[in-house]
């Protein structure tokens, strides 16, 4: 192990962009066990009166997901609403074709909703794009925020909700690039389908906002000529474009795992690029922005198939130290990017490639669970755009990168304010100076730290707490610098407060 130094220099003046609450959102699908035997399980010791399992809500809330997108995924594209509402004990048992499993329906619209609220999460819901029509997608939107006096909304209020549920946030399909999906489409043909979608759904109520398809990951080989195609469609009518990207170290090559961020920035800066270039075609003064609304590492090799049975087990990651490290780089991107992303959403909040895993009546969090929770519980205001000074590691997928990943946060209304940074080297520590070039009188307030000498270390059902983000001693701040040494392997955030 070796010392290096580096400087990260910050100015409040200095902005990118006042950060988007709804960049920490989460994700819920029919998918596996995140539905049942994850948020909702009636049998459970923890279940409330709505079968929802409290445990896992707290660990929700902890976490202060702001947005949850429901009910898929690929498993969208096959959905009609109508299965999951009404008495449950008329609701039908299908086979679920995109995950092979049976899905019994206790768990739909209505109950997503009362979900939503008791962990305080805006709706975001999806039309199915795919099996399903431009009318139930409309209909969808009458039943959930109509307030009462049609068919749909007097349907809801026969269910039980008498109040509209005001959904303003809604995905067109999901996927729909991909030959996977069902239902897939070529690019103008889902770009046609998803603008009359979209334009009847405001038409139903203009006060929503709308989602576009986007590719499904960077490597796609129509990637990013779906986005422009697709956008050129329907820009008049959609708000945001989405992205999906689930990063992996299939190679075991950590030094280019570490430096996702470098792929991460890559793709919103493309999008970007296309989001200009289809908005000056059009001549158009609309605006469309990101919604990265599926993030996760994922690559661990599960099954993907249910055997059409309940609640399989499918796609159960255990994440350890260098996904949580790329985790926090994800959430720095974010922050960095807030001036065009202004969605993002986590794939999937509990069981499914999740960092929250429950068993029986146990609950594991792992390593990365931690770093999101201190950036959503922390990243408030603007974005600050962060100079940083540092030595650069080499990496065999992106040469050179900065040894330091970093993104920083001013609230002006509160003085308050938060730096987080990765330190991906996996043997050297990075003697930091934090440096106000604003000459702000600034205090250093809470410190807390996930660091480890092992990559591949991880939290298990035995050891539950062996990598936890633990409090550290803020460095005091002297003529408006403060110096802190950053191990090899680690997760730092220091929050700021104006004196
Ligand atoms: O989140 C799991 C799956 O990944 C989603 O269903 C799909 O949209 C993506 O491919």
């Amino acid at each position: 192990m070796s010392q290096l130094s580096a400087q990260i220099l910050l100015d409040a003046n200095r902005t990118i962009s006042e950060i988007s609450p709804l960049l920490f959102g989460g994700f819920v699908e029919h998918m596996g066990r995140c539905v049942y035997e994850g948020i909702y399980e009636p049998k459970s010791a923890h279940a409330d009166e709505e079968g929802l399992r409290t445990d896992v809500l707290d660990a929700l809330r902890a976490q202060q997901y702001t947005t949850i997108r429901y009910p898929g995924g690929n498993f969208l594209s096959g959905y009609n609403w109508l299965d999951g509402v009404g008495p449950k004990d008329q609701r039908p048992r299908r086979r679920e074709l995109a995950w092979q499993s049976l899905e019994t329906n206790q768990f739909g619209t209505n109950e997503f909703m009362g979900f939503c609220k008791k962990i305080d999460a805006a709706p975001m819901l999806g039309v199915n794009m795919g099996t399903g029509t431009i009318q139930a997608a409309c209909d969808l939107v009458d039943y959930c925020n109509t307030p009462g006096g049609t068919y749909w909304s007097d349907l809801r209020a026969s269910h039980g909700y008498r109040d509209p549920h005001n959904v303003k946030y809604w995905c067109v399909g999901n996927e729909m690039d991909g030959p996977w999906q069902m239902g897939h489409l070529e690019a103008h043909e889902y770009g046609a389908k998803a603008r009359e979608a979209a334009k009847l759904m405001r038409w139903m109520d203009p006060s929503i906002q709308t989602i576009l398809c986007g590719s499904s990951n960077d490597q796609m080989p129509t990637y990013p000529a779906w986005d422009r195609v697709a956008l050129e469609e329907a820009w008049e009518h959609m708000d945001y474009l989405s992205m999906h990207y689930y990063a992996g170290n299939r190679d075991n090559d950590t030094a280019s795992f570490l430096a996702s961020a470098v792929q991460f920035e890559h793709f919103v800066d493309t999008l970007e690029g296309t989001l200009r270039y289809v908005k000056a075609k059009q001549r158009s003064k609309h605006d469309v922005y990101l919604s990265w609304d599926e993030w996760q590492v994922w690559y661990k090799g599960d099954p993907l198939a249910g055997n059409w049975t309940e609640a399989p087990h499918l796609a159960e990651e255990m994440y350890n130290l260098e996904d949580a490290l790329v985790v926090g780089q994800w959430l720095n991107v974010f922050l960095r990017k807030s001036h065009v992303l202004k969605i993002a959403c986590m794939a999937q909040i509990v069981n499914i490639i999740s960092w929250l895993h429950t068993r029986g009546d146990d609950l594991l969090k792992h390593p990365s669970f931690d770093v999101f929770a201190l950036v959503s519980n922390h990243a408030r205001g603007q974005a600050l755009d962060a100079l940083v000074k540092a030595p650069h590691v080499e990496t065999k997928k992106y040469g050179d990168v900065p040894v330091l990943d970093v993104s920083a946060t001013y609230d002006a209304a509160s003085g308050d304010g938060a730096v987080f940074i990765v330190n991906r080297s996996q043997t050297d520590s990075v003697l930091t100076d934090l440096v106000w070039q604003d000459g702000r009188d600034v205090k250093l307030g809470e410190g807390r730290q996930l660091a480890g000498a092992d990559p591949k270390a991880l939290n298990t059902w035995e050891q539950p707490d062996l990598l936890r983000a633990q409090p550290i001693a803020a460095p005091k701040v002297v003529d408006s610098k403060a110096t802190i040494q950053l191990p090899p392997l680690s997760f730092t955030m220091l929050t700021t407060h104006s004196a």
